[in-house]
Parts: structure tokens; sequence; C-alpha cells
């Protein structure tokens, strides 16, 4: 069965009740398809970006620690749901979603001995669950976030702003806005090629409509 890499986006843990819901949604579906959680870095990772204004820290440092962010919120999310399993390793994640668990990836281990990515803020979690679905060779990712997806410009600043339905990644290099991607992700999908949603984890229902290989309200990111 092909498995599908869910990036948590730390935004979720602004709406307690939600975040719940949607853990115990994934643990439902979880019975039918293999789903891997990657926890993005939230508040966590906003801490290490203050301090890394503060200190200057070192590039490496500061990468480590937001790795160590994503760790946080991970263990937050398997508090959340006692059904999950924390995995650590690409061996343990593979028994582990062999047991149809709903698992949940701690990158700091795999991310510290193979620091595969460059050490900068232009990576962040969307980017690591890129490269953790391509170590699995996952079919696609879906970046759950708070919003319904990539938008032409900031939804929360700009009423009225578009949904991007379906963008390819060269496109999305190009765009001069920020979005909720991370710099690195559009780069890093044209070199490991999976199929990319952005989709909002308010509605999960939204989740179980990608799963089931149906259209729903979300951005596509293509990868040429
Ligand atoms: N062009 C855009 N399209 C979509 N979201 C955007 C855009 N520009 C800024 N955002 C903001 O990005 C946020 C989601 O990204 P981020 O803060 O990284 O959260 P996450 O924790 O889900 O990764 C949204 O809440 C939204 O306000
Ligand atoms: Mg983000």
């Amino acid at each position: 069965m092909a498995l599908t890499v869910l990036k948590l986006g730390g935004s979720l843990a602004n709406n307690p009740e939600k975040l719940r819901f949607l853990m115990e949604k994934l643990v439902e579906l979880s019975s039918q398809y293999l789903l891997l959680i990657v926890p993005g870095g939230g508040e966590f990772a906003d801490t290490v970006r203050s301090l890394d204004t503060r200190f200057n820290l070192s590039p490496k440092a500061a990468h480590r620690m937001a790795i160590l962010a994503m760790d946080q919120y991970g263990l937050l999310l398997a508090d959340l749901s006692p059904k999950t399993t924390v995995v650590r390793t690409f061996e343990d994640t593979k028994i582990s979603l062999k047991l149809s668990n709903l698992s949940i990836f701690l990158p700091s281990s795999i991310m510290f001995s193979e620091d595969p990515l460059e050490n900068s803020w232009n990576i962040t979690s969307d980017s690591i669950s890129l490269y953790i679905a391509h170590r699995l060779g996952a079919q696609q990712v879906l970046l759950i976030t708070d919003v319904d997806g990539v938008f032409e410009s900031d939804p929360k600043q700009q009423y009225g702003a578009k949904l991007i339905d379906k963008i390819s990644a060269n496109q999305l290099s190009k765009l001069s806005v920020r979005t909720s991607v991370d710099a690195a992700f559009s780069g890093l999908l044209m070199k490991w090629p999976t199929v990319c949603y952005v989709v909002n984890g308010l509605f999960p229902e939204r989740i179980e409509t990608i799963l089931a290989g149906k259209k729903t309200l979300s951005t596509l990111i293509t990868n040429q």
C-alpha cells in the first residue's frame, strides 16, 4: 500500500480542540491507509528563531535546535493521541506502519546523523518531511496547515486572497510572495518528485478526500 507522509503544521496547535479532532480522525484513517506524521516546529521553532536573532547562533546549532523543536511537537501530538506510535528510524517506521499504527516520526536522530539538507532557515519541517518521504519512497506528502492551501497573498492579511488550486514547483519557486511553504521546498520537490498537497487540517474531511484520490479544496504542487 502506498505511504502518505502528513506534515502537521505547528500552526494547528493554536486550536487545541481542532487538533485533537484531527488526530482522532487520522487514527481512524490509519486503519485504511499507511500514514506517517512528520511534526512541524511551531512555537518551539519560533523560540529557536528568537534565540537565533538574540545570539546570532551558528547555522548548524540553529538548524539542530529547530529540528529538536519538531521532536517536541511530535511528543505533544503523541500525547494527544495514545493510539499513535513514536518512531525515530526508518526501520522502526516500516515495522510500525506494517502494524497499521498511526506513526509519528521524530526527525532529530536521522537528521543529526545524515545531515542531508542545507543548515539554514530556508529549510523547515516542510522540506524535512519531503526528505523523509523521499527516503521512505512515499507516494505523497500532505502539508497540513491552518489555511486552505497556497494563496496569491497571505489570506490572514488580505481579505479575499485567491487560493491557487494547482501550481508547479517551478512556478512556486518564482512566486514573489511568502507562502506557507518553506523556501527550499520547491527546489527539493523537483529533485525528489512526489505528489504534494497543501491542505487545511481544521477540516479533516479534506484529508480523507485526498486519501481517497478525490478532489477537494487544497493546493496541488506538481513536481515540474
Ligand atoms: N501566500 C500564502 N498562502 C498561504 N498561507 C500563507 C501565505 N502567506 C503567508 N501565509 C501564512 O502561512 C501560514 C501557514 O504557514 P506556517 O506559519 O509556516 O504554518 P505551519 O505551522 O502550518 O507550517 C498561514 O497561517 C498563513 O497565514
Ligand atoms: Mg511552516
